[in-house]
């Protein structure tokens, strides 16, 4: 195997995709007692799409994974490695595997990882341990999520905040230095009640004295309070360790990009650490909560707008079940990755 010995990573390509489907405010409203401007003023939410019966998790992460391996002008033979962040895979043995098929990556290693709505800062920090220790080159990282089957549409305080999506990143080992600049990543399953899709065993008899469990999955279930609080205290405290690791102040950041959960949660964040509004990235308005997809797919926007550039410094971070939390600084875009590193 070819080693890339020392490597640094490099940010080079971003895709992302959707439902076309989509259910806005109003429409809400007549499947639960709620309305446009309560949703919008409490969590910034205006439409979100939703995956039709038909379509796949593995379809839409298909998709996102492919507009990113055309940015980083790669195919899918180069791919070294995919990792799928996802808490709603189409199979529970994994949908990495499918998305690997189903782009012909055939001589990736493809495997899932579940970190809930951090899925993706965790998803890109295991990614990089593997382009710094020099055994792959080409990574992709996909944050999907189809959280849709799993809501309770007869739950107002939970429905109307979730949406649908996934986004992608290929990350590139390179002889220049790494742009991925520190990292810190937290969890407290203490608190793991408070945000759950859990499954409910029911007991089913074999024998007199053997039994197994043959249950289903449950609604998602959130205390929303409790959850605004923690992001709000933790999420702070991560990005600035994760910008001390990277020797770099809150001012020099170019972009603050957060899971998107909740406006309010965002502009709270962006107050405490006293970065401008400006520099705040959020699609919530068009896409709601997408989990694991929402960073990646802010990111691609934001990237193909021209917003984000070549060298612009980004604080990304992710927060929710478990508890999970966690944050990375990056530079974006590609700089003279083409040399073959030290064997
Ligand atoms: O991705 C995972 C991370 N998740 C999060 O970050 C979620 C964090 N939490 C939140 O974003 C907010 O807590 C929510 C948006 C979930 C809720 O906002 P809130 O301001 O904390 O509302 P609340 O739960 O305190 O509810 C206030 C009122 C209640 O009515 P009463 O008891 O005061 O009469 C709720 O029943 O709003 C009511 N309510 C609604 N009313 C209309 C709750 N949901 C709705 C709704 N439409 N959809």
């Amino acid at each position: 195997m070819v080693q890339y010995v020392n490597a640094g990573v490099a940010f080079v390509g971003c895709g992302s995709a959707a439902p076309v489907g989509y259910l806005d405010n109003d429409d809400l409203s007549r499947v639960v007692d709620t309305s446009d401007e309560w949703i919008a003023s409490r969590t910034g939410i205006r439409r979100r799409h939703l995956a039709a019966a038909d379509e796949s998790l593995r379809a839409i992460a298909t998709q996102a994974a492919q507009n990113a391996l055309a940015m980083a002008d790669l195919t899918a033979m180069d791919v070294d490695l995919i990792i799928l962040a996802t808490s709603t895979a189409d199979d529970l043995f994994g949908s990495a595997s499918q998305v690997q098929a189903e782009l012909g990556a055939l001589k990736a290693v493809a495997f899932d990882l579940t970190a809930a709505c951090s899925g993706f800062v965790f998803a890109l920090v295991t990614a990089s341990q593997f382009i710094q220790t020099g055994v792959y080159r080409n990574v992709l990282v996909i944050g999907a999520d189809v959280l849709s089957r799993w809501v309770d549409w007869g739950d107002r305080r939970t429905c109307v905040l979730f949406g649908d999506g996934a986004g992608a990143v290929v990350l590139q080992a390179t002889d220049e230095d790494t742009q991925l600049l520190g990292f810190e990543l937290r969890s407290d399953g203490t608190q793991n009640s408070c945000l759950n899709l859990a499954y409910q065993p029911q007991p089913k008899e074999l024998t007199d004295t053997i039994g197994v469990a043959q249950g289903s999955f449950q609604p998602l279930t959130m205390n929303g309070q409790e959850v605004y609080r923690f992001a709000v205290k933790r999420v702070p405290e991560v990005i600035e360790k994760a910008l001390f690791r990277s020797d770099l102040s809150v001012d020099q950041i170019d972009w603050l990009l957060l899971h998107q959960a909740n406006q309010r949660i965002l502009d709270a964040v962006a107050d405490r650490l006293k970065i401008p509004s400006q520099k705040v990235l959020s699609n919530m308005a068009e896409y709601g909560n997408t989990s694991a997809a929402s960073i990646p797919l802010a990111l691609d926007e934001a990237v193909r707008r021209g917003d984000i550039k070549p060298g612009d410094a980004i604080a990304a971070a992710g927060f929710g079940a478990g508890l999970t939390w966690g944050a990375a600084i990056f530079r974006w875009g590609k700089s003279a990755l083409r040399a073959e590193i030290s064997h």
